[in-house]
């Protein structure tokens, strides 16, 4: 069965308010996410993997060298739908209950997670992505290149920034610090982070 792109969850205007337009969304969604998922399924089309979850397939595809563009591919369509679920509109501020607790232990306070979270995301050079991430029951920042995600190191994702420029350049042109702080302060979906918490 073919892999297929989840829905955007909010329309692709909705973010207008926060930093983020329509025209992102017509290219970041509809065209780079949507290529993902073609690519996919073209190079997967009447294998063993197109049956497998893509979360299988990410998995399986990062331990085989021959597989790298399959890796790519899947881990892309996955990580895109992740980052769509890790935006809201007036999202932002601070996390509470559990997941503010857990911030607060693991990181020493709010702000200072809010600061490695930031670093993380403005020193990953080139391509990649910026992860909250559940690390056998220890809340880290990670970076990863181009298409890589926690998931392929077995790791549990909460939330995640991603700073290809393709993400940032029609609303920020080349500043991705901007970017990272507009995320931060009215677009971060707390509650899919402390859904995925658990
Ligand atoms: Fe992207």
């Amino acid at each position: 069965m073919a892999f297929t792109q989840a829905p955007l969850p909010f329309d692709f205007n909705a973010l207008e308010p926060y930093g983020m337009k329509a025209e992102t969304f017509e290219y970041h969604y509809g065209k780079h996410h949507k290529a993902y998922v073609d690519n996919l399924n073209k190079l997967v089309e009447g294998k063993d993997l197109a049956d497998k979850s893509l979360e299988e397939v990410i998995q399986i595809s990062f331990k085989d060298p021959s597989l790298t563009g399959v890796f790519n591919n899947a881990a892309q369509v996955w990580n895109h739908t992740f980052f769509w679920n890790s935006l809201k509109p007036a999202g932002g501020g601070t996390p509470s209950g559990d997941l503010a607790a857990k911030i607060n232990k693991d990181f020493g306070s709010f702000d200072k997670f809010k600061e490695e979270f930031s670093n993380a995301a403005a020193t990953q050079f080139g391509s990649g992505w910026a992860w909250l991430i559940d690390d056998h029951g220890t809340l880290k920042v990670t970076k990863t290149p181009n298409a890589e995600n926690p998931l392929a190191h077995g790791q549990k994702a909460l939330l995640t920034l991603d700073v290809w420029e393709h993400a940032y350049y029609i609303d920020f042109r080349n500043a991705r610090p901007a970017f990272i702080k507009n995320f931060l302060d009215q677009l971060v979906n707390w509650d899919f982070v402390a859904e995925n918490l658990g």
